[in-house]
């Protein structure tokens, strides 16, 4: 019997697992530059974090929740975004004040696989949490878009909202409502539905929201708080050169957003799937998960997405060089490898004993950007080296090793 990886989801295997892994390291590198710490939170939740987090009416907690009971009778739901854990372990922890974060990791939903969307797929966030200020979500902005930018993504474009707050939202969702009545005959069955428990998801609706291009936008509505908050997240992005697209229509798929609401678009993908990330400020979440108020703001990229619109890109070598060894030398070049490791090199050798056309090719399969041949040179204290990306070859010294690879 053999068995296949479930539905939905994917292995991810070298060589392609390559470009994932210098993407999480470019990833990483941007987040501590923008002063983001690391934090880590369970893969699984009370159910109740994500129904009332992230929203009762809302497609996520109605269809696409990995949901089940445990031993002990709890109701727990595999994560399917990150916001609404890392509001909850912030509230649990009693943290206070201005609090930075950063995750990666695999989030769940049960949903109709195709390619970007997957049912366990893989994203890449920040919330910065215990600040009000457009300041911040301008910021949080501004990382996102030099990240897309640093990893390569060239058909990029921001699209930017306001979707007010718990003070202009209601007025908002009568006119949207009266609209949405009026327009009845084009909605589908869900957004019918929608257009009484929560009327704005219908605007979120993929097959609806193309025929209501006239419908009354939140934008339209702010109230003068609201108003001044965007107008400040405008002016900062300006100054920062982020450029960005008003969106008066993006209203985001998830309940606990307010005012600031925007998105990562791939300009090249499907429309279905093209959004490679999407954010905005939640400063009522805290308060929905029991806890005092705690306003933020924060984004998650989908990397699935993103692999497909960074297309081909050239492989990244993981290895520095991979050692040949010709006749019986192999134990001391196990110790001249370990040597090279210490010096902070990248070095790896093949510890069967294979040809050398074998450890060439497996050099090669490898990714390594160098090749040492430890042959007959090596009595004298020298090896043979070759850059596998000119495939120029000279003998040196073995002293000379950490030199010549640190200057290619
Ligand atoms: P989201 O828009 O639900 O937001 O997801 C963010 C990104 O995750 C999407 O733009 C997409 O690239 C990716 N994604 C979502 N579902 C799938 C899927 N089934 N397959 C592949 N990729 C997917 C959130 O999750 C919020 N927690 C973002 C946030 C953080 N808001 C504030 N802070």
């Amino acid at each position: 019997m053999t068995f296949r990886a479930p539905k939905g989801t994917d292995d991810i295997l070298p060589p392609a697992s390559r470009a994932w892994r210098r993407l999480l390291l470019t990833w990483e590198d941007w987040a501590a530059r923008y002063g983001y710490d690391l934090v880590l939170t369970p893969l699984f939740e009370a159910t109740e974090v994500f129904a009332r987090g992230v929203g009762e009416g809302t497609e996520v907690v109605q269809k696409q929740m990995y949901t089940f009971t445990d031993g002990g009778g709890r109701s727990l739901t595999l994560r399917p975004e990150g916001t609404a854990p890392v509001v909850r372990a912030f509230l649990e922890a009693g943290a206070n004040g201005i609090m930075k974060l950063a995750y990666s990791g695999p989030m769940f939903r049960y949903e109709r696989p195709q390619a970007g969307r997957r049912r366990q797929f893989y994203q890449v966030g920040v919330e910065y949490l215990g600040s009000r200020e457009a300041a911040a979500d301008a910021e949080v902005i501004e990382l996102g878009y030099r990240f897309l930018t640093e990893a390569g993504m060239s058909d990029l474009s921001v699209q930017l909202n306001s979707i007010g707050d718990r003070e202009c939202r209601p007025a908002y969702l009568d006119v949207l409502r009266a609209y949405l009545d009026r327009h009845r005959e084009v909605l589908c069955e869900d957004s019918l539905l929608r257009l009484e428990t929560n009327p704005m998801r219908v605007l979120d609706c993929k097959v609806c929201a193309p025929k209501l291009s006239d419908a009354p936008s939140p934008v339209e509505h702010l109230c003068a708080a609201c108003a001044a908050h965007f107008d400040e997240v405008r002016a900062i992005l300006g100054e920062l050169g982020v450029p960005f697209e008003e969106a008066p229509h993006l209203v985001r798929g998830l309940d606990y957003y307010e005012r600031t609401a925007f998105e990562y678009v791939a300009t090249d993908l499907e429309a279905a799937q093209n959004a490679v990330g999407g954010g905005g400020r939640y400063d009522g979440l805290a308060e929905l998960l029991g806890g005092k108020p705690v306003p933020g703001v924060g984004f998650a990229l989908g990397l699935d997405r993103l692999m497909l619109t960074l297309g081909d890109v050239e492989e990244p070598h993981p290895l520095d060089l991979y050692l040949v060894v010709a006749g019986e030398r192999r134990r001391e070049a196990l110790r001249f490898t370990s040597e090279l490791r210490r010096l902070g090199i990248r070095a790896d050798l093949d510890l069967e004993d294979r040809s050398v056309k074998a450890q060439f090719r497996a050099a090669n399969r490898r990714g390594a950007s160098g090749v040492l041949v430890v042959g007959d040179e090596w009595t004298e204290g020298r090896v043979v080296a070759k850059d596998l990306t000119t495939g120029r070859q000279e003998v040196i010294d073995v002293g000379e090793v950490a030199a010549w690879t640190r200057r290619r």
